[in-house]
């Protein structure tokens, strides 16, 4: 019932915001817009006296979607708004969105150097452009430049020493780092990172600097001495476990967590992370723990059947120094909030955490929930946060970023879902009454000036229905499509279902043309298949046609990953592989045929398991493969390399292929 009406408010949200657009065109004045800076050898560096200008309030050294500065006495907050490719400048007391600065592409997160210019990670037009707020915050900033990136820049941060802005690169699946003060800041060095790189932070001492991975169940530690990236695992490793068991260590550690661990448990969604000021030492990593089942099994749906729920909501702790894991962190129940909510809301966790922050006056971790549209305060002291709540408040769809504003005892917090920015009081009595019931939380809720373009209605609503997560019409467990088909990609994880292991499937960019669906191409249509992932899910179903309309055409309109043009020096192998590929010796084009690689029919590439009821497969297109992994539809090969080296006269041959023949194919393949 409560999700219901929730849903209802939601739709009556997007709506309004669209209708306050639409009634834009028609009178209401939007915000001032300055022109997008040319693209061209302007400097980085500082151009306006710095005494005048908006000064970061508590320079964090780490970006969001909002970041706050200081000016005669007033806060700003400095919003990256996705949706109309901008960046606001919202007056927090005023409640008054003063002035937008266009942006040549979809901002991830900006931050504050300290010297009060802002750098914003411009995702889908890999670059960093370089801002310069100015006396005026109700005037258009100043773009001093724009700084190449790999593909995809989502996080960035700087060094304690204020030298270097480290840049991930989302689909580039790299870290630079960049000098901060150079003139044209130039990239100084850079080092490869594993899939689906999201957010960053340095160590006070400087000496690393810790990435979250929105899949692979793991954290990268880059040493910014020798440059060099280890990964640490973020979920309990059947060594681990077995490791720690000897050891006597998990005395604490529930045998429902441990469920977590072993051969098939993973963790997944790490986008945000945050740490605690000196001299604590913690990092932390909100994050959900995944079973996603016994790929030998056939259970009723997708992941285990024998546990009521296939994922729980973590936050890893790591030492900042040594980053190592605190194993303890990984201790998830029973979970002080399905204590504190009972019954009918235990399944409102935090299943899908976007941002983070760290309030150091309450040593609290404050962490925005996407789906269940929460903020979450832990205890950051706590041995496993997530058994530590606090308290909890309610804010608009979306909650992408957090910033806390410590002189006023305030976090501010950017919902890109509805465009709002909802600002909390951080100090004052628990929200959460003796019974375990929500308290209204005395929160301001400000809407950002319209949008000059609009997404429409239809995406933003299936949008949030994607993302939201303890919806029993979705599924049984809290659940959401964006659990494992993470920002529209996939969670790199295989799935245990009715009809044998199922790796999860990246749909940016790959759905339409591509019918019919699944590893079996059993669907002919997007709603035919999303049918079938609400019973898999054992969701009570029941979405509007509206809903459903809305949730495919938001699936099928996913911005697809950007293709990376092979540098010059590759072009030559690039097209030796091509010619490989469509050989008739190696065989590939026979069955991944034309643009998409894919002939839409059923082979038998004997990759048949036990469990799998068919042995016959759709050929899979092969778009974006570089980018994906593992491969196949159990998951078999974790890189493109082992499959061109194992699949030899099962799918095509490749034995005749010389080491540079085989280097030549894999780098074609990375291209489409
Ligand atoms: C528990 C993990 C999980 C959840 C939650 C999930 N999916 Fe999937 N998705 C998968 C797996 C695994 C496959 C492959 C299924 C198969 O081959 O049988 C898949 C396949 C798909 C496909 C087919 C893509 C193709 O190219 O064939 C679409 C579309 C899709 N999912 C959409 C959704 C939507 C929409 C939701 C939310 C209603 C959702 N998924 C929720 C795991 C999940
Ligand atoms: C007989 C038809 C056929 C031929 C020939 C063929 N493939 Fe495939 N390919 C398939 C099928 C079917 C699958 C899915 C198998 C599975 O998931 O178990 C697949 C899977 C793949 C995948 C993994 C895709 C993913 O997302 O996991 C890659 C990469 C691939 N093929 C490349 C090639 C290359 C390179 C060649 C030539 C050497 C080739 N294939 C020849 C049918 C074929």
């Amino acid at each position: 019932m409560r999700k219901a009406r929730k849903v209802g408010n939601l739709l009556a949200a997007i709506t309004a915001t669209a209708a306050v657009a639409a009634a834009a065109c028609g009178g209401t004045t939007p915000p001032p817009v300055a022109p997008v800076a040319a693209h061209g050898p302007a400097r980085c560096t500082r151009a306006l006296d710095a005494s005048t200008a908006p000064k970061p309030l508590a320079l964090t050294r780490a970006g969001s979607s909002v970041a706050l500065a200081t000016l005669g006495g007033k806060t700003l907050a400095y919003v990256a708004d996705e949706d109309d490719q901008a960046v606001h400048v919202i007056d927090v007391d005023t409640q008054k969105d003063l002035a937008s600065t266009p942006l040549p592409g979809k901002p991830a997160q900006l931050m504050f150097l300290a010297d009060g210019r802002l750098v914003v990670a411009v995702r889908d037009r890999a670059e960093l452009a370089v801002l310069e707020p100015g006396p005026d915050p109700a005037k258009p900033m100043d773009a001093r430049c724009s700084v190449a990136t790999d593909a995809e820049p989502f996080g960035v941060a700087l060094t304690p020493d204020d030298g270097m802005v480290v840049v991930t690169a989302g689909w580039g699946r790299s870290f630079s780092a960049y000098d901060a003060k150079s003139d044209a800041m130039t990239r100084a060095w850079q080092v490869a990172l594993p899939r689906e790189p999201r957010s960053v932070v340095v160590s006070d001492d400087g000496s690393k600097a810790y990435v979250s991975q929105a899949v692979g169940g793991q954290v990268s530690v880059v040493d910014m001495g020798v440059r060099r990236v280890v990964p640490t695992e973020t979920h309990i490793t059947a060594k681990a476990a077995a490791d720690a068991r000897k050891a006597g260590l998990l005395g604490n550690v529930s045998m429902f967590n441990l469920a977590f661990g072993g051969d098939n448990g993973s963790s997944c969604q790490s986008f945000a992370l945050a740490k605690t000021e000196a001299p604590l030492g913690r990092l932390f990593v909100p994050q959900a723990l995944v079973d996603p089942g016994d790929p030998n099994a056939n259970p009723e749906g997708y992941g285990s059947p024998s546990r009521d729920q296939t994922e729980a909501a973590d936050v890893a702790v790591l030492d900042e120094s040594s980053g190592s894991l605190l194993l303890a962190s990984l201790d998830t129940s029973p979970s002080a909030m399905v204590r504190a909510f009972g019954g009918e809301h235990t399944h409102q966790e935090c299943l899908l955490p976007r941002s983070a922050a760290y309030d150091a006056k309450r040593t609290s971790l404050l962490v925005g929930c996407f789906g269940i549209d929460t903020v979450v305060a832990y205890d950051a002291l706590a041995t496993s946060p997530v058994r530590a709540e606090k308290r909890r408040w309610s804010v608009a769809a979306g909650p992408g970023g957090i910033a806390v504003d410590p002189a006023k005892d305030r976090a501010v917090v950017w919902s890109q879902f509805e465009r709002t920015l909802d600002v909390l009081p951080l100090g004052g009595p628990s929200l959460i009454d003796d019974k375990g019931v929500d308290k209204v939380a005395d929160v301001v809720r400000i809407p950002a000036a319209p949008a000059s373009h609009p997404i429409p209605v239809s995406i933003a609503l299936g949008r949030a229905l994607f993302h939201m997560s303890g919806d029993e019409r979705i599924s049984h467990d809290g659940r959401a499509c964006a659990s494992c088909h993470p920002d529209g990609r996939d969670d790199a994880l295989t799935w245990s279902t009715p009809n044998g292991p199922r790796r999860s499937i990246m749909l940016a960019g790959r759905v339409n043309d591509t019918a019919p669906f699944s590893w079996t191409g059993s669907e002919h249509t997007l709603k035919e298949h999303m049918g079938i992932t609400f019973t898999r899910l054992q969701g009570t179903g029941g979405l509007r046609g509206l809903e459903l309309d809305a949730l495919a055409d938001y699936v099928s309109t996913l911005a697809p990953p950007p293709t990376v043009a092979p540098n010059p020096a590759d072009q030559a192998r690039v097209a030796r592989g091509s010619a490989i590929f469509h050989s008739e010796a190696a065989g590939c084009s026979s069955c991944h045929s034309g643009d998409i690689a894919t002939d839409n029919e059923h082979h038998d590439v004997q990759s048949k398991l036990p469990a799998d009821h068919t042995g016959k497969f759709n050929t899979p297109t092969l778009k974006f493969v570089g980018g994906g992994g593992p491969y196949f539809h159990d998951g078999r090969y974790k890189t493109l390399h082992q499959l061109l080296t194992d699949a030899d006269r099962k799918m095509g041959h490749t034995a005749q292929l010389s080491p540079d023949d085989l280097e030549a194919l894999e780098a074609y393949l990375r291209t489409l």
